[in-house]
């Protein structure tokens, strides 16, 4: 897998027009690309389609937390829309991970998200209403539930991935965001890598928004991202 394939680039934008300006500005080289809940909300299915259309792969990252039989439609409907990856969380458990892979099929990719990393330490034992002694640990446990139920891989933070990767093997994929080139503004994101560290941490994607959907030069900062990925080659690379 080349460097430029590893890395998924965020469409974080308020509307399709905004999102296929970056799509056009970035080049046909590129072509996989995220769309969460705000895109998606925005713009909904229409806009994953013209993806699709136009030979772009789609993470679509809707994180599904719901009853086994919603998230097993709602991934139906992913697939049918020809999405590469989906994500939905570890914790709605086995039975709803399980529903979500027979939805999707064996054509698209199920990560679990794990443990937010918003929600890391104290935030994480009041929800659980028992003491969290150590978030790498959960982050594990849950991934090995998504594994066991039917998951193709996890969306991690560069800091638990060598651990997860250690304790799942090389065929569970990695995905990882809250990526940033050395030296630059972290903005909100707690825990950050640069895209080197990423690769070494054991990661198969990165996932990389404002550090190249907002710099002056998106072409460019995408560019040198991907020269980062593929010098730092990584177990895929
Ligand atoms: O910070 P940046 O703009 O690169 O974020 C890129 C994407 O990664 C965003 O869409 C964000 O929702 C997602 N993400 C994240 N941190 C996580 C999980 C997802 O930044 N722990």
């Amino acid at each position: 897998m080349s460097g430029r394939s590893r890395v998924i680039v965020a469409l974080d934008t308020h509307s399709s027009v905004e999102a296929m300006a970056l799509v056009d500005r970035l080049g046909d080289d590129q072509d996989f690309y995220k769309v969460g809940l705000e895109l998606f909300t925005w713009a909904g299915p229409e806009l994953v389609s013209s993806l699709v259309d136009r030979g772009k792969r789609v993470f679509l990252d809707l994180k599904m937390h719901d009853i086994p039989n919603t998230v097993s439609r709602g991934a139906k409907a992913a697939a049918e829309l020809g999405v590469d990856m989906l994500t939905v969380h570890a914790s709605g458990g086995a039975e709803m991970i399980e529903a979500a892979r027979d939805g999707l099929g064996d054509d698209t990719r199920l990560l679990a998200v794990t443990v937010l990393t918003s929600l890391a330490g104290e935030g994480l034992g009041e929800v659980w209403g028992r003491p969290v002694s150590s978030v790498p640990e959960e982050v594990l446990r849950l991934a090995l539930i998504a594994r066991d139920a039917g998951a193709d891989g996890v969306v991690s933070a560069a800091s638990e991935a060598p651990r997860v990767r250690a304790s799942v093997g090389n065929d569970f994929l990695l995905v990882i965001p809250g990526i940033r080139p050395a030296g630059t503004d972290r903005q909100d994101q707690k825990r950050v890598a640069t895209p080197a560290h990423a690769v070494r941490s054991g990661a198969d994607y990165l996932v990389v928004g404002r550090a190249i959907t907002q710099a002056d030069d998106p072409a460019a900062a995408l560019q040198s991202m991907v020269a980062e990925v593929t010098a730092a080659g990584g177990r895929r690379g």
